[in-house]
Parts: C-alpha cells; sequence; structure tokens
C-alpha cells in the first residue's frame, strides 16, 4: 500500500483463475477431518504427515465438488501452526489462489504493496511440480499463489493419497470468504484488494442497513471481476453493546477470516443432509417467516420446509438467495461457515442481516457476551 501510483500503473494486477483451497490450522487435524467428513460430507482424499517425511504438522487434505480444504495441527509445541493455533484456536490461516504464474503473481503483488511471506518456491515429486509464494493480508491471515502447472498427485508433493468418502451433502464451489478486521481498518483492506489485486468494491452496508438494537457492522465487498473471488470485509460499528465482529476480535485475538460460503445447487436438500450430519445451524425466529411478505413471492421452494430448516431469503432486481448460516464449528465464536444457493440475486443477505444478527446474538448473551 505504501507504493506510488507510478508503479500501481506500471505492474498488472496478478491474474487469479480461482480458489486453490482453504487450510485452516487446527489443534488436532485428524479429528477435525473426521468432522468435516461425517458432519459436512467431504471426501478425504490425501494426508501428510511422519509417514510421509513431514516432521512437525499433520495435514489431511478434504474435496467436495470445488471446495478443497487443508486441515493441519501441529505435532509439537514449538513452531508458527502451534503459536497459531494457541493465539487464534482454529481458524483460516491461507486462502490459496490458483495462478497460471506464481512468480509473476507474487512480483506483482508485493510491487503493488503486498508484504511478501514467502518467496517463490518449487516443490516436486514424482507427479510433477507446483510452484507457490505468499502475501501476507489482515492478522495472520496469508494468501498463497499456487501454480500446478501439470501437476497430477492428489494434492501436493509431500502428501499421499488418504481416499476415504465422504458422501457429499452437495456443497459446489465456495461462493465467499468472509474477513472480519478491527474498527476503522475496513477501508484500509478494502484499498488494499483493490490496490493489490486490482479488485472492484462493488456493494457496501453500513450500520444504518443492519444494526440492531444490540450491534452493528459495517462491510464492504471486494470482487476480482475476472475471477469472480469475492472477500467481503467487515468491520465492528459501535453499538450500544458489543459487535458480533468485536466478540469474534476479541476471540480470535485480532483479524480473520469469520466466514466461508459455499454454495450449493439445493440449499434444501443440503441443509437437511448437513442437518442429519448433525451439524449445528443458527435458528431464525417464527417472526421472520412470518415477516418476510414479498420477499418470499414467486420463490420456487415451499416456504414451510425453508422455515423448518430455518432457511433465509432475501431477493433484490435479478433475483432471490437462499442463505443458512452454522452455529461457530469450534469453540471459539468465530468461523463459521455459510450455505448459499443463488437464484439471480448476487448479493449476500443484506435484507437477512438483521434477523440473522437477532439470532447471533441471542447465542452471544446465552455466552454473556452482549
Ligand atoms: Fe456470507
Amino acid at each position: 500500500m505504501s507504493n506510488t501510483l507510478e508503479t500501481l500503473v506500471e505492474v498488472g494486477a496478478p491474474v487469479l483463475e480461482g480458489t486453490d483451497h482453504v487450510e485452516l490450522w487446527v489443534g488436532n487435524a485428524r479429528q477435525a477431518a473426521y468432522h468435516y467428513r461425517n458432519a459436512f460430507g467431504f471426501d478425504v482424499v490425501a494426508y501428510a504427515g511422519p509417514e510421509t517425511g513431514v516432521r512437525d504438522r499433520a495435514s489431511y487434505v478434504l474435496q467436495q465438488g470445488k471446495v478443497r480444504l487443508v486441515l493441519t495441527a501441529p505435532l509439537l509445541p514449538e513452531g508458527q501452526v502451534a503459536d497459531h493455533v494457541r493465539l487464534h484456536g482454529d481458524g483460516v490461516r491461507a486462502i490459496a489462489l490458483r495462478v497460471e504464474d506464481a512468480r509473476a503473481a507474487y512480483e506483482a503483488a508485493t510491487a503493488r504493496g503486498a508484504r511478501g511471506v514467502g518467496e517463490p518456491t518449487t516443490v516436486t515429486d514424482e507427479n510433477g511440480a507446483i510452484t507457490f509464494a505468499s502475501v501476507a493480508t489482515f492478522g495472520d491471515t496469508v494468501h498463497h499463489f499456487v501454480e500446478r502447472n501439470e501437476y497430477s498427485g492428489v494434492h501436493w508433493p509431500g502428501y499421499r493419497e488418504d481416499r476415504r468418502a465422504g458422501g457429499g451433502v452437495g456443497l459446489r464451489f465456495i461462493d465467499h470468504t468472509v474477513g472480519n478486521v478491527e474498527l476503522g481498518k475496513m477501508d484500509d483492506w478494502v484499498t488494499f484488494y483493490s490496490e493489490v489485486f486490482g479488485f472492484t468494491v462493488f456493494q457496501e452496508f453500513d450500520e444504518h442497513d443492519i444494526a440492531t438494537q444490540y450491534s452493528a457492522l459495517r462491510s464492504k465487498v471486494a470482487r476480482d471481476p475476472r475471477s469472480m473471488i469475492t472477500f467481503p470485509i467487515n468491520e465492528p460499528a459501535v453499538g450500544v453493546r458489543a459487535s458480533q465482529i468485536q466478540e469474534y476480535l476479541d476471540y480470535y485475538r485480532g483479524s480473520g477470516v469469520q466466514h466461508i460460503a459455499v454454495h450449493t445447487d439445493d440449499i434444501v436438500s443440503t441443509v437437511a443432509a448437513m442437518r442429519d450430519r448433525g451439524v449445528e445451524f443458527l435458528t431464525a425466529p417464527r417472526s421472520y417467516y412470518a415477516a418476510l411478505g414479498e420477499r418470499a413471492e414467486g420463490i420456487d421452494e415451499d416456504l414451510e420446509r425453508l422455515e423448518n430448516l430455518s432457511v433465509l431469503i432475501d431477493r433484490d432486481d435479478d433475483g432471490y438467495l437462499l442463505q443458512i448460516f452454522t452455529r461457530p464449528v469450534g469453540d471459539r465464536p468465530t468461523l463459521f461457515f455459510e450455505v448459499i444457493q443463488r437464484k439471480g440475486c448476487k448479493g449476500f443477505g443484506k435484507g437477512n442481516f438483521k434477523a440473522l444478527f437477532e439470532a447471533i446474538e441471542r447465542e452471544q448473551a446465552a455466552r454473556g457476551n452482549l
């Protein structure tokens, strides 16, 4: 962000192709993999650890549709992974972005103001080569640039196949990944994605749109117009009582990924399957459905079925969307998932924020943090 305008003009933004994977650093990767396999339906596809020559950590790779999660835990109390887990609890360490040329992406990003945290490196095995590099984003979160060349292995050199089917619940691809940042920092990070990555900022909410009685947040959405990678950024707004974003920041000890939204083509069957498998979702109050009015007019789904599943509905001029949020996936009130089905609507559920926040705040109050 410190570079001059002249530099920005000279160096084009990194060319991104999509999300390669999201890596979570967790306290116990084996049990986290069990959770995401059994509750979320992911297939376990690869493993790295002492048996594959990695001495200090264990990693499981999970896949469903195009969504790839890497779950990594430390094997020893020392080191970067252990430090991260001690400070933040389980959380997202890296949003890895697929590129055609990792070195060029890294050079472009750093020339345009990103802080490099990993120089371009090529790793190889009998299946080919992967080149990757890393830059910092908010908090301790990083972006990897991943160039897969013609790599034909299951994930990455150092991993072995570990095929255990999870059955799937219809999760297809990541729709967006949301960052929570400190009060007053949202615009800095939106500017970061605009200046470094060439993203456009195309929609925003402020505390007037989404305030509830007790708390509020501000949100802007940064999106890559080419790859459609989308990063909404939230910051707390000053409410009467603690914002849910502030609660996240307190427990995560700083900025980090708040939620990962995954698209499904059939939210009713996906959410029903996830509920059967034990995933816990936020529930919407009955009053939410009673008050839907014209927002629910002309939808293809059975409204009673949506209400029974607590699926939320929002619409804009282009259509509607259906969405639901899980409870936090760990003990700390930090990371959660969203399941989303878009039927034309390009928004993020602005009309649901109030109903959603009231539901979140009931939980926050139960934890004594409101
Ligand atoms: Fe979302």
